[in-house]
Parts: C-alpha cells; structure tokens; sequence
C-alpha cells in the first residue's frame, strides 16, 4: 500500500505514535538508491518534498563506478543487492537514482519484486520539447549512452534532432571528489563536456541534458567552464514531483523524518560529506 501515511501492522511497535496506543502510524519509508553518492542530488529534492518521510539512503559504493560494468553482471547485482535492501529496509518506495542502473535494471526490478520502484533516466523528452536550435545533447556515463534504453528515448522524443550522446569516463569521479571537499581542476571538468557543444553555422547546441545524478554537483563549474551557455537539464526535481505523486504530499505540521546513509564498501563518511549528508538528515 503506498500512501502519504502507512498504516502500520500491530506487530510494528516503536513506530511514532504507536506506542501510545493514539495512531497506528508510522512515516512514509522511501530508500534512495545510487552507485555511490551522486543520488544525493536525487535525495535532496525528495527531502524538501517530502521533508516528514523516513529517507535511507544507499551508495553502492563498493560497486562504484557503474559506468563501465558489463550489463548482465551489473544486472545480477543490484537485483540481488535490492532484494536485501528490500528485506532490511521495507521501504514503500525504491528509488533508483542513478540513469546507469534505471536504463538497465527496472524492468528486471518490478519483475522480480513488488516494491513500487520510480527509476531516474535521461531527461531527454523535456530536453527536446524546449530546444530551440534543435540541438542537444545527452551527457551521462558510457554506460547509459551505450543503452537501448537511452536510444529508444532518443526514437521516440527526439528522432528530429540533432542528439550528441556524450559519455564521460571521468565526470562521476571527480563529481565524488568535489562532494567529498577535494580541488577538482576545472580543465578537467571542460574536457569532458567539450563534446556536448556543437555548431552548425549559426546553430548550436542550447540544451545539455544531466544523464547521470552526480553531475549536477559539478554544475557551477559546468557553467564556468561551458563555451557558451545552455540549459542544463536536472531531473531530480521532475523525479520528487514523481514521488510525491505516488506516496502523497507531507502530512502538515509532522516532524523531520529520520534519515540513514548506508555504504555498501562499509567506509564511514568523511570530509564535506558528513555536512552534506547531515543537511539532509542522513546519519551514517
Ligand atoms: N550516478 C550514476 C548515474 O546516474 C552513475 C555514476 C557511476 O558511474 O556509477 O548514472
């Protein structure tokens, strides 16, 4: 059942209100689900949405980089890696925040499991519907570039642009890197986003579509770096809209709700993380 308040099973005692006896409720449970810490960008706009909901946060970042895993391994993995998530966490809703895994896994996901699951993948229809130069491109890891998913996106809303797919071995690395508080050279980050910018006479590339959830933490040097400015399309704000949708609005006047971070690698947090995870009431 999914719903902006669960009703909680008599055996779930220790839940808010339960104890008391008044209101046999708890906290709508959503678990945020990324390769490593990149989702955060996902989390953050589901936390401001639903700032009541109990959130878990995964990083899978003994897995870490997806980009470059071979489709059925990385199938096998977070399949199996889910299922234990699912029984340990019994969240109302799974939100897979990584464009690498959603263009691969969520048809393997709903079928396997009965968790309602709300994936990330590449913004590519708002991207066409809002060109004006008929130029865009899509920058994510080789991974989702390489999709069949990715490139029926592309038939289905954008077969009349003109479409750079873009993938970067690089960005969700140094992505890590700039959340965790360490210099990242902006000569790197401009080598890796050259290629989404694109002339034709006096057309070029107005809209650059952000396929992978790590990068909208680089955007300020995206921006610094860019050859001329574009529309940097985030989907994290469209994918809170998406939860909301399924698990309803906050209740008014209900509490912060409790947040966990898990990393699969077992590594505790450190640096510029800590706050960030602490901004979003995530403790490790
Ligand atoms: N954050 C992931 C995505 O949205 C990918 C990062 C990785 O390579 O693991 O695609």
């Amino acid at each position: 059942m999914i719903d902006g308040e669960i009703a909680v099973p008599s055996r779930s005692s220790g839940l808010d209100g339960w104890e008391s006896g008044l209101a046999p409720h708890r906290p709508t449970r959503i678990l945020v689900f990324d390769s490593g810490i990149g989702g955060l960008s996902v989390a953050r706009e589901i936390r401001a949405a639903r700032p009541d909901a109990e959130l878990t946060y995964v990083a899978d970042d003994a897995g870490f980089p997806y980009g470059a895993w071979e489709e059925a391994a990385l199938t096998t993995r977070i399949v199996a890696l889910a299922g234990e998530l699912i029984a340990t966490h019994a969240p109302d809703l799974f939100v897979i925040a990584c464009n690498t895994a959603s263009t691969l896994v969520l048809p393997s996901l709903r079928s396997t499991y009965s968790t309602t699951f709300v994936g990330t993948v590449p913004a590519i229809k708002p991207a066409a519907s809002t060109t004006r130069s008929g130029m865009i491109s899509v920058l994510a890891t080789v991974g989702t570039v390489a999709r069949d998913y990715t490139h029926a996106l592309i038939d289905t809303y954008a077969s009349h642009l003109e479409v750079t797919l873009v993938g970067s071995t690089r960005l969700a690395g140094l992505a890590e890197a700039h959340m965790r508080g360490l210099p990242i050279a902006d000569a790197d980050v401009a080598a890796e986003i050259r290629p989404c910018f694109r002339k034709h006479g006096a057309r070029r590339t107005d809209r650059v579509v952000l396929a992978c959830t790590h990068y909208p933490f680089l955007l300020d040097s995206f921006r610094r770096t860019a050859p001329w400015p574009v529309e940097w399309i985030d989907p994290a704000p469209a994918i809170a809209r998406r939860v909301v949708q399924l698990v309803g609005p906050a209740r008014a006047g209900s509490a912060c709700g409790r947040g966990r971070a898990v990393f699969t690698s077992g590594t505790a947090p450190s640096g510029e993380l800590v706050e960030l995870l602490a901004a979003l009431s995530l403790s490790a």
